[in-house]
């Protein structure tokens, strides 16, 4: 069987990274620069730093990936970058440098979008799903349900009307004085505490559609804390996250196995940092079994943005023939 191997890279954040799949199945090399601890003084991404450090980081982690891949650029055959959703800055440099490096070696360049890119990080060391399956992709930048009736086509059902999933964790965080990412420390807290302490809505819960909106669930926390302290009451943080935390899942769990029902699917596919979560885990994991439905969660380290994740989707449309022009554009949203 003849080999695919596909040089992946992803820069729509604060990552930048660069692997390389075989076949769409074979984890050759996956390396990340993490712009975490620059950014954690800020309280978020900065954008303009991220574009810049993408800038000094990208040949350098492309050139690791090939060497720990033990290949060279000329064993490539398809470069699979991400255009959007993400920062333009960021997406711009992971871009043109992919167009480059496919006009100059004659290689397809497939453009993978980024929510997609967290569906295949499930992929990577198992065969794809039968069509349908519904995604759930929760991350910093995204809280989207998808509908895979096609593999290398989705449609988004639902979506956040404002802020992520992720961005919710990270708000409450810094709103705690804790630093960023959010969702982590926010998880290791929750454990200590009791998740029906305090009761937070859970918005949009039994709206008709499938949307999600969370800012209602942050600012009942911070009117919350600002009460407790009015008062001078003690605040058991460990318990605020558990019950926040809880409030998250709960609508997550809801609306995606609502939209089993609808769609008639029997398949789930988690995806996204915040997918890391491993109370999300088990409440999804619950639920699946009393419904009958088959999970799919991946291994935490590819949770959060990487380019193994966009290389795998890659080669699934590349083999399906769906590849882009050189006038692939980014897009913001
Ligand atoms: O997928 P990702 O790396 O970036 C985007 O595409 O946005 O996700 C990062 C997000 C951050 O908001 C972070 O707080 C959240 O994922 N996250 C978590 C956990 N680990 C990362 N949220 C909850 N629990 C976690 N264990
Ligand atoms: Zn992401």
């Amino acid at each position: 069987m003849k080999e695919t191997i596909i040089l992946g890279i992803e820069t729509s954040c604060d990552e930048t990274s660069a692997a390389i799949v075989k076949n769409g199945r074979y984890l050759l090399s996956n390396v990340i620069a993490s712009q975490t601890e620059i950014h954690q003084k800020y309280g978020g991404v900065v954008p303009e730093i991220a574009s810049r450090k993408h800038m000094e980081f990208i040949m350098i982690i492309c050139q690791e990936a090939l060497d720990k891949a033990r290949l060279t650029l000329h064993d490539i055959d398809g470069i699979a970058v991400v255009p959007g959703p993400g920062l333009k800055g960021s997406l711009l440099v992971g871009l043109s440098f992919a167009k480059a490096v496919a006009f100059a070696l004659e290689k397809p360049l497939i453009g993978v979008n980024h929510i997609e890119g967290h569906v295949y990080a499930n992929f990577l060391d198992k065969e794809l799903p039968e069509t349908p399956f519904l995604s759930l992709v929760v991350s910093g930048g995204h809280t989207s349900l998808l509908l895979i009736r096609e593999i290398g086509k989705l449609e988004v059902i639902g979506q956040t009307r404002d802020d992520a999933a992720g961005e919710i964790f990270d708000k409450i965080a810094k709103y705690l004085g804790f630093n960023y990412p959010g969702g982590p420390i926010i998880e290791e807290l929750a454990k200590k505490g009791r998740n029906d302490a305090i009761y937070f809505p859970r918005p949009l819960l039994n709206s008709d559609d499938f949307d999600f909106s969370f800012s209602g669930l942050k600012t009942a926390v911070i009117y919350f804390m600002m009460e407790e302290k009015a008062k001078d009451n003690p605040v058991n943080v460990s318990n605020v996250c558990a019950s926040f935390q809880k409030a998250i899942i709960d609508i997550l769990v809801y609306k995606t196995f609502k939209a089993t029902r609808m769609f008639k699917v029997k398949t789930v596919v988690i995806g996204g940092g915040v997918a890391a979560n491993e109370s999300l885990r088990k409440e999804f994991l619950k639920e699946a079994q009393k419904k009958k439905i088959t999970i799919y969660y991946p291994p935490k380290k590819l949770c959060t943005d990487n380019a193994a994740m966009i290389a795998c989707a890659g080669f699934y449309k590349l083999e399906r023939g769906i590849i882009d022009s050189y006038n692939l554009e980014v897009f913001t949203k």
